[in-house]
């Protein structure tokens, strides 16, 4: 009982809470797609990032001779934000710093930055103008950890982390100096959302999640935190696996990789084909979720020929089916429909997204109650033929729906199917027994 009424004075408080959080994450819930930028040092000799040297796989001494190699001669940071718009997206996420402590911009904390790299210039703050001046949201990749940063780690050779309690001092002076640079950031570039990563190497204490939130916070409270800060943030980030079953939480962004790797790989040749990524993308779509599609750009800036290839194919599909993309929300249960699918904001559009179509060129629809208005190809002219099956009056039963897709129709990736119904989308979910009227 005291549960109930308590539950009742709270009730428009959580209404309201749950509105203004609704409002905050719309941009990213519309998004779908987000380009996520893993440039560095890394990219110089083609080897992993920042993990090249934790590993062991080259000295901490030799990754660092890349500064060297870092020219971005012919960095372009206006076509990389254009190619990001061709491709559909609507935001990306750079690596403004990763584990291994270079930072893109004009840092004035510490040296390890790209002002002392052969490119000698900050090339961060161009692409985000590049961003903004394109109607693209700035996310901004900032690693917690720095593996080179002498009061972080006790040695770059291996990895060691000093008890934080035995020497405070040291503690607070990388608290500082990283703080430092997310208030630098922060001034700089006003990202509408902060994506980190390396969180497991500390606690939400250790690292003052609480206060970085806050400071970062100060001039726009409405920007946006992934979860790698100890569970506190505003989404999750599922890292390369896709979710097989849909997650339950509201908000949430797989970030993949095009190939294997992160950064600039250039002996990595295991590319997913555009269709592969669209598989990725569309499954995100269905569940609710963004795509945070990875490139590597190269160390002169360019980008390598099969990630822009990519980047154009997944726009064509993108840009021939808006309508079934951005505006949408999770789709139903594939026990109705046998692949993923998507509704409009007011659920009375199903698209269905068809990736192979069957030999007989039919789909099939099952157990929808609604009535069906018309049955169309995302832009193509023409109402689809349907037959229903299965459909008696003596029960609820609402049949079974072939669909008639001509071969002529289909698209190079995904045809999309738009069933357009008389109000919201009604599933029925029930067990059919024998008569039940008559
Ligand atoms: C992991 C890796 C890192 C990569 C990131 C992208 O945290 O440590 O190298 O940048 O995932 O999500």
């Amino acid at each position: 009982m005291v549960k109930k009424i308590l539950l009742i004075l709270l009730l428009p408080f959580l209404v309201k809470s749950q509105s203004v959080e609704q409002k905050k994450m719309q941009w990213f819930k519309d998004a779908k797609l987000g380009i996520f930028i893993h440039w560095g040092l890394y990219s110089v000799n083609g080897i992993s990032e920042s993990w090249a040297f934790y590993n062991g796989q080259i000295s901490h001494n030799e990754y660092m001779k890349q500064i060297e190699g870092f020219t971005a001669k012919n960095y372009n940071p206006d076509y990389w934000a254009k190619l990001i718009k061709e491709s559909g997206a609507k935001y990306s996420v750079i690596t403004s710093k990763h584990h291994e402590g270079f930072a893109l911009w004009d840092t004035k904390f510490g040296k390890l930055n790209s002002m002392n790299s052969a490119a000698r210039k900050d090339v961060l703050t161009p692409f985000v103008n590049a961003l903004k001046e394109n109607d693209l949201k700035v996310g901004i990749y900032y690693s917690l950890p720095d593996w080179s940063y002498l009061d972080y780690t006790d040695h770059t050779r291996k990895i060691k982390r000093y008890k934080i309690e035995d020497e405070p001092k040291r503690w607070d002076k990388f608290l500082n100096y990283y703080q430092g640079q997310l208030a630098e950031l922060r001034d700089n570039y006003n990202p509408n959302l902060w994506w980190f990563d390396g969180d497991w190497e500390h606690n939400e204490k250790e690292w003052e999640v609480d206060k970085i939130k806050s400071l970062l916070r100060e001039d726009n409270e409405n920007v946006l935190f992934n979860s790698r800060l100890c569970g506190n943030g505003d989404y999750k980030t599922p890292e390369i696996g896709m979710p097989v079953t849909r997650p339950e939480t509201n908000y949430w962004e797989l970030c993949v990789t095009m190939n294997d790797s992160w950064g600039y790989y250039p002996s990595d040749k295991n590319y997913k084909t555009p269709k592969q990524v669209i598989d990725l993308f569309v499954d995100c779509i269905s569940k609710g979720g963004n795509l945070l599609l990875n490139i590597g750009p190269k160390a002169d800036g360019t980008i390598p020929k099969e990630q822009v290839t990519i980047l154009q194919e997944l726009g064509k599909w993108t840009n021939k089916h808006k309508e079934t993309i951005y505006t949408t929300v999770a789709g139903i249960p594939y026990d109705h429909f046998y692949g993923p699918t998507a509704l409009s904001k007011d659920s009375s559009i199903l698209y269905l997204y068809v990736r192979d179509i069957p030999k007989d060129e039919r789909i099939i629809l099952k157990g929808i109650e609604n009535q069906i208005e018309k049955i169309t190809i995302v832009g193509e002219k023409g109402n689809l033929q349907q037959q229903m099956l299965c459909k008696v009056s003596w029960n609820k039963y609402p049949g079974v729906i072939y669909i008639d897709i001509p071969k002529e129709k289909i698209d190079n990736y995904y045809t999309v199917i738009e069933v357009q119904l008389e109000g919201k989308v009604n599933l029925y979910r029930e067990n059919t027994g024998a008569i039940e009227c008559n």
